[in-house]
């Protein structure tokens, strides 16, 4: 049977010049015979030969990357009585939305987490500063404080990754959910890895070197899993997408819902300030009249670095990877008319591959391409989008890797200052030096707030207010 259905898969493969996928076959055990079956049938060999024809032997990426950009158009931090006042209208539609159920939570949690090393989902990560809460719980304490203050319940949807799926699972179950109730778990599509010639890499001799489809996967996810039905059935409209690796995200935030939600928009994103030319965000630019992100790497010198009148740069907006999508829209990629329109962006890695003895090696220079979809690719394709300016330390501080720049360190000093910032402007005496860290550990739960105008509200009603000083924590 096993052999019958190797020989059939395997005409199918010489096919797509892809036979050599067999070629251990024969001393392989049953298990692994088994295994490779199984990898071979998932396969679609059809997409992937597009796919692969279509970025390496086409002009089409280069021309896409390349067309003229402008700087994309954002809405400002509040700045007038005309500005608070819009602020104010966004605010009382973005609760409305919230409370009546239109909005969902997705936490984007699969991936590889090459650069951080650790073995253990991202999401398991201690992440605060005092309670050394995990990744997962913030956010769920985050979900259900806007629940509580919406009286409303909320969806929260994980996506995960073959290597982060059980292991989130058996974590949320050890956990209780970290008490959310509505919570869902998809699994993130795989691409084989593939060599400079479209030729599928063997990590070993029975197995075919497989990686996450990039978070761009989440919009097949949402539509495969049914998750997008069931959001339908519910009533939702608007999916609140973050990255598990960003923990001080505002998982619901009714400002930028109220503006997504008022302007009708298909997909809204939240953008950031670049520090620096070659700060390594992706940028909002516009072309021919669509929004869109360049990613750092893809953004021409002379535009990455050109600056205004003022000093300061054009091309300023970061890409924070927090979004706003409209659920219709995303039903669009999923069969529907824009079904194909996300395709995937090569990044080329070192990976275990078999020589042609079947002894497995690891190559000295980049041997394998990693296909892989980004969100922000659907931006093009929307015609209605906003794009918000936001703080930097309310919301963007990600943990990428293990040490330096984007690590857990900077990540739990930036909650430090964040909540140092807060208690500062309710008048609270709290020292810190010139970067706002303070020289003690304290900590404020999401239960209590996970923005400055809740903060203050709750603070200035607290009857008993807490002295602060080390070790304090806010709840
Ligand atoms: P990154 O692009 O930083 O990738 O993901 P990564 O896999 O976490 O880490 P590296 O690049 O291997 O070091 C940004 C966010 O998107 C999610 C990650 O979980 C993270 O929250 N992601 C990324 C997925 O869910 N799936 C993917 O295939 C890739």
């Amino acid at each position: 049977m096993t052999n019958r259905q190797a020989r059939e898969l395997r005409v199918h493969f010489c096919k797509y010049g892809q036979d050599h996928v067999f070629k251990f076959w024969e001393i392989l055990s049953e298990d692994e015979q088994l295994q490779l079956l199984q990898q071979a049938k998932s396969l679609d060999l059809d997409y992937l030969s597009n796919i692969v024809d279509g970025l390496l032997h086409s002009n089409a990426r280069r021309s896409r990357v390349f067309g003229t950009l402008f700087p994309a158009r954002f809405v400002k931090f509040p700045n007038s009585e005309v500005d608070w006042q819009k602020w104010k209208e966004a605010v009382t539609v973005g609760e409305q939305h919230i409370a009546n159920g239109k909005v969902a939570a997705f936490t984007v949690a699969g991936g590889e987490g090459s650069r951080l090393g650790c073995a253990a989902p991202k999401g398991m990560l201690q992440v605060t500063p005092l309670k050394k809460k995990t990744i997962f719980q913030v956010f769920a304490e985050k979900i259900r404080a806007a629940e509580r203050k919406y009286e409303t319940s909320i969806h929260w949807i994980i996506m995960t990754s073959e290597r982060t799926h059980n292991e989130t699972i058996e974590f949320f179950g050890k956990n209780d959910s970290f008490g959310v109730e509505n919570i869902h778990f998809v699994k993130q599509g795989q691409m084989p890895a593939v060599s400079g010639d479209g030729k599928i890499i063997m990590e070993s001799r029975g197995k075919i070197a497989m990686h996450p489809d990039g978070h761009g996967g989440a919009l097949k996810a949402l539509g495969k899993s049914g998750m997008l039905s069931m959001l339908e059935n519910l009533g939702v409209e608007t999916i609140s997408y973050f990255q598990v690796d960003n923990p001080i995200v505002r998982c619901i935030d009714p400002y930028f819902i109220g503006l997504h939600a008022k302007n009708r928009c298909q997909v809204s994103s939240r953008m950031i300030k670049k520090l620096y030319p070659e700060e390594r965000v992706g940028v909002f630019c516009e072309r021919d009249g669509r929004t869109c992100v360049i990613e750092y790497s893809d953004l021409p010198k002379e535009q990455a670095m050109l600056r205004d009148s003022n000093g300061d740069l054009v091309f300023c907006a970061g890409n924070a990877a927090i979004h706003l999508l409209d659920v219709q829209f995303v039903k669009k990629f999923n069969g529907s008319d824009l079904d194909s329109e996300v395709t995937y962006h090569v990044a080329k890695k070192i990976i275990h591959a078999v020589d042609q003895f079947g002894n497995t090696i690891v190559p000295q220079s980049p041997n394998a391409l990693k296909l892989e979809m980004f969100i922000f690719d659907i931006l093009p394709f929307a015609e209605r989008t906003v794009i918000l300016e936001s703080e930097r330390l309310s919301n963007f501080s990600p943990i990428k890797n293990s040490e330096g720049l984007d690590s857990l360190k900077t990540c739990q000093q930036d909650q430090l200052k964040l909540f140092t910032k807060w208690l500062l402007a309710a008048g609270v005496d709290i020292p810190s030096d010139e970067n706002g860290l303070p020289p003690f550990d304290i900590e404020i739960s999401p239960m209590f707030a996970d923005n400055k105008h809740d903060f203050l509200k709750k603070w200035s009603a607290l009857a008993n207010k807490p002295a602060i000083a080390a070790g304090q924590y806010i709840e």
